[in-house]
């Protein structure tokens, strides 16, 4: 099944208001004319919370979608800090990413919290962007796909073939993340995008096959070619190297050049 070509950036903590608007909206000046020539192209940004609302109002989301990088699973409740799906649906958002690795081994989510989450983007209509990849250690335990399988597993424990096509996958070794974060070998990339792929065949069968596994980690403007034309790798999550506009521009149009997808 022939899937679209995904380009994406988690903000993170990074990017004021007036800073995340004027990125966008040079992002959207620089990859207009890919977007046009390129119908099959998915661009998607996750600012900060507090940009959300001003990104939402000033960016054409035909171009480029926006997405929160979190949400707690509760519509509402003493949930002191967090932000509800509710919420984020005034903001007229397509995206909600889930288990981020900071997520995961910073802030200590679960496998099951995270399936909570996709759950609530299921139920409030948003497309869930799951985030999975493997420690260092577990890495050197030989278990990575082991892990990779459970957080698949646990993560979209519950949502019905139908909401599939509102399922992303972003593949992200934690040990490859970051600016202390290591390359992944291209090789060993698409290995584990395979994983990805027959897990979720396992679960799903064909009907699986709608759902995108974007790699992320390092990506730059060395290895993202190499990376995007494997044939289990449907896009790029980009950190560092897409925070400026004029790069990720430049790192898309040299992906969509190589004509291979
Ligand atoms: P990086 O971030 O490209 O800066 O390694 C990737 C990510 O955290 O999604």
């Amino acid at each position: 099944m022939k899937r679209k070509k995904y380009f994406g950036s988690n903000l993170k903590m990074y990017k004021n208001v007036a800073q995340t608007e004027s990125y966008l909206k040079e992002l959207a000046d620089r990859t207009r004319e890919l977007c046009m020539q390129n119908p099959d192209m998915e661009l998607f940004i996750l600012p900060s919370y507090t940009s959300l609302e001003t990104a939402s109002k000033s960016t054409d989301q035909s171009e480029i979608h926006l997405g929160a990088q979190n949400m707690c699973w509760e519509d509402e409740g003493q949930f002191t800090g967090e932000i509800s799906p509710v919420m984020l649906e005034e903001l007229d958002l397509h995206l909600v990413m889930v288990g981020h690795s900071e997520r995961r081994h910073v802030f200590g989510e679960s496998n099951i919290e995270e399936n909570k989450k996709m759950l609530a983007a299921m139920k409030h209509g948003f497309t869930g962007l799951l985030c999975i990849g493997e420690t260092k250690e577990e890495k050197g335990y030989g278990i990575a796909d082991e892990v990779l399988r459970t957080q698949i597993k646990v993560g979209l424990h519950g949502i019905a073939a139908e909401d599939l096509d509102k399922v992303w996958i972003a593949y992200e070794p934690v040990w490859a993340i970051g600016v202390n974060g290591i390359p992944a070998p291209v090789e060993y990339a698409q290995e584990k995008h395979h994983v990805i792929r027959e897990t979720l065949r396992e679960l799903y069968g064909e009907a699986a096959d709608v759902v995108p596994a974007l790699y992320g980690g390092s990506v730059n403007l060395e290895n993202a070619t190499r990376l995007f034309v494997q044939p289990d790798i449907d896009g790029l999550y980009v950190g560092r190297v897409a925070w400026d506009a004029k790069r990720f521009a430049g790192l898309i149009a040299d992906c969509l050049a190589t004509g291979e997808k």
